[in-house]
């Protein structure tokens, strides 16, 4: 299975899902977010994971397509704890909207991945709700984490690596791992998924981190240093108070206060040029994208089974979205 003809079976399965959803106002921002499209990377690992296994993975579309509805509601939540205004390059729905619409249709959103998921084969479908719910969890405190360490100023490496890997690697552990469980993968196989998923996933992440700082909006399609603007403890600050001396660190502590936002954002990714922040990162991301690959080749399975995989791990070093 390639990478093409996974994304073409999900756009298909996405518009299916849409074009069955009543036409009311709770849905309205549901079509709105889904049909604006998004990498759909989480489905893509699910259906490639699959893919390895056997070569119809009908039975994996809509396991996969629960988990990019669980993504998508997650975004519209994230929306609102973020304040953030533009998301895949359009109006937030809360923006769009009004908060209450976005809390809502995103409830609406997490009973259709439960609902989309509960229609896994029945071989496997007990394996799957049990990942599902501990996974959905997990993302719940890794948010929570993400809006507790907005408030401290002692978020240290270990700790911001603790918070990514639950808010966003976990779902792409479980993205794998679901796609393997399906095509029956033995119990090693498919835990070797999941750590490949969650390294890939703070690899993920820290290039969301990244693009937060140094991409191009138009690109990204998201306000260009938000995470600076609302405080985030990103690995891009953290390493920038390990790294920089007593006049580098007072300047930042000042920046920090600064409730002028435009000039927040532009201190702050001075300092980040001054050190060589955009170097540390990429080579922190190359660390745990080597990770994902161990635990890729530790899989059983032929090497050319996983060159789509492959491909699309090598695709996020070098992400511009
Ligand atoms: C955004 O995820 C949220 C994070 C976990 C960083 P994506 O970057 O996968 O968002 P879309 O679905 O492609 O828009
Ligand atoms: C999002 O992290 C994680 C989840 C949505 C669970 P971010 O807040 O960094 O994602 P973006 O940058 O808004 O997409
Ligand atoms: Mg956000
Ligand atoms: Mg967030
Ligand atoms: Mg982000």
């Amino acid at each position: 299975m390639t990478l093409d003809s996974c994304r073409a079976a999900m756009e298909e399965a996405v518009t299916r899902y849409l074009r069955q959803l009543p036409d009311n106002t709770l849905n309205e921002p549901v079509r709105y977010v889904m049909a604006i499209g998004g990498k759909r990377m989480r489905p893509a690992l699910t259906l490639l994971a699959a893919g390895m296994y056997r070569s119809d993975v009908s039975e994996a579309v809509k396991p996969a397509l629960a988990l990019e509805v669980f993504h998508n509601f997650t975004l519209l939540h994230d929306d609102i704890m973020d304040k953030a205004p533009i998301r895949r390059g359009q109006p937030t729905v809360h923006e769009k909207w009004n908060q209450n619409a976005a809390i809502l249709s995103g409830d609406a959103m997490l009973i259709h991945a439960y609902a989309l998921m509960c229609e896994a084969p029945a071989h496997c479908l007990s394996t799957l709700l049990a990942l599902f719910n501990q996974t959905a969890l997990q993302v719940c405190e890794g948010q929570q984490l993400d809006m507790d360490y907005e408030l401290s100023d002692h978020v240290d490496h270990d700790q911001y690596i603790g918070m990514i890997t639950l808010k966003t690697s976990v779902l792409l552990g479980c993205a794998l791992q679901t796609g393997a469980v399906i095509g029956q993968a033995s119990p090693e196989d498919a835990e070797h998924f999941y750590q490949t998923g969650v390294d890939l996933g703070i690899a993920f992440q820290l290039m969301d981190d990244y693009l937060d700082a140094f991409g191009d909006p138009a690109k990204v399609g998201k306000r260009l240093g938000g995470d600076i603007a609302a405080g985030k403890k990103t690995y891009l600050l953290i390493r920038t108070k390990e790294l920089c001396n007593a006049a580098q660190r007072q300047k930042l502590d000042a920046l920090l206060q600064d409730t002028n936002q435009e000039r927040r954002i532009a201190g702050v990714l001075a300092l980040y040029g001054e050190l060589g922040i955009q170097h540390e990162t990429e080579q922190l991301v190359k660390h745990y994208h080597d990770l994902a690959m161990d635990h890729l080749h530790a899989i059983s399975l032929p090497g050319e089974k996983k060159q789509p995989l492959i491909a699309l791990a090598d695709q996020l070093l070098v992400r511009q979205y």
